[in-house]
């Protein structure tokens, strides 16, 4: 009696171990594409349906389903300086939009020594190779003559806060866009950044003194 139930047990343990032997020899295909055998195909591959095609499932039956109430549409606030969610910037890279960017974004950030340093910091990472410590656009790799003078940011005539944003999100000539490096916020402290050196470094325009005017 004990006998036999040892042998039983020894006999489906072996047939247990060949069919598991078996089981991962089928399992296995030539083709690495092959998903191998698929017991229930539909759990892992849904139908394809076309957009905006039939389909019988929603109450509208249509196959797309259309923005949740309240959706602010790509590009519809043309005025926000940080687009919707800090993402979406709502001018296009043309010659419009560089204008209209000029006329209608203003710098959010706050004129502050912090967010000035702030700006300072990134453009010694970003900006200063090319530009130059002073933007006079003598940069380090201007200086040995690896790049173009780009010029300095007082010569160039009505560059306003919009226009420096916009030719920082898209990039302008020679310059690349540093949108994927700088979020907008970054951007806006390094046109207050610029602007500082413009103030300081620019050309002076001082009315002459009082006392002076007439003599000569
Ligand atoms: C690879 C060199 C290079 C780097 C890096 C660079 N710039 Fe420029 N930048 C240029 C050149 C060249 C121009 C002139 C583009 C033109 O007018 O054709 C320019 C133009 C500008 C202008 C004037 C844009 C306008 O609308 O006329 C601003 C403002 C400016 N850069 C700011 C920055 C800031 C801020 C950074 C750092 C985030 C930066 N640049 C990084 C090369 C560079």
């Amino acid at each position: 009696m004990n006998l036999s139930y040892k042998k039983i047990q020894s006999k489906t343990v072996a047939l247990v171990m060949a069919a598991g032997l078996v089981f991962s020899i089928v399992s296995c295909n030539k083709n690495p594409q092959s998903p191998g055998v698929e017991f229930m195909p539909d759990m892992y591959r849904g139908p394809a349906s076309e957009p905006y095609s039939v389909n019988e499932f929603y109450s509208d039956s249509l196959s797309s389903r259309k923005p949740v109430p309240g959706t602010i549409s790509q590009g519809s606030i043309p005025n926000s300086p940080f687009g919707v969610n800090n993402t979406i910037y709502a001018y296009p890279n043309t010659n419009e939009g560089y204008e209209a960017a000029g006329n209608f974004l203003h710098n959010p950030i706050a004129n502050t020594i912090e967010n000035t340093e702030q700006g300072k910091d990134l453009y010694i990472k970003f900006c200063q190779h090319c530009h130059g410590e002073t933007g006079d656009g003598n940069g380090s790799i201007v200086a040995n003559g690896k790049f173009p003078n780009p010029g300095s940011y007082w010569s160039k005539a009505g560059l306003t806060d919009g226009k420096m944003f916009h030719s920082m999100n898209y990039g302008k000539g020679l310059m690349g866009s540093h949108a994927s490096q700088l979020d907008k916020e970054e951007r806006w402290k390094l046109v207050l950044y610029v602007q500082s050196l413009i103030a300081k470094n620019g050309p002076k325009t001082e009315a002459a003194p009082a006392d002076t005017i007439g003599k000569k």
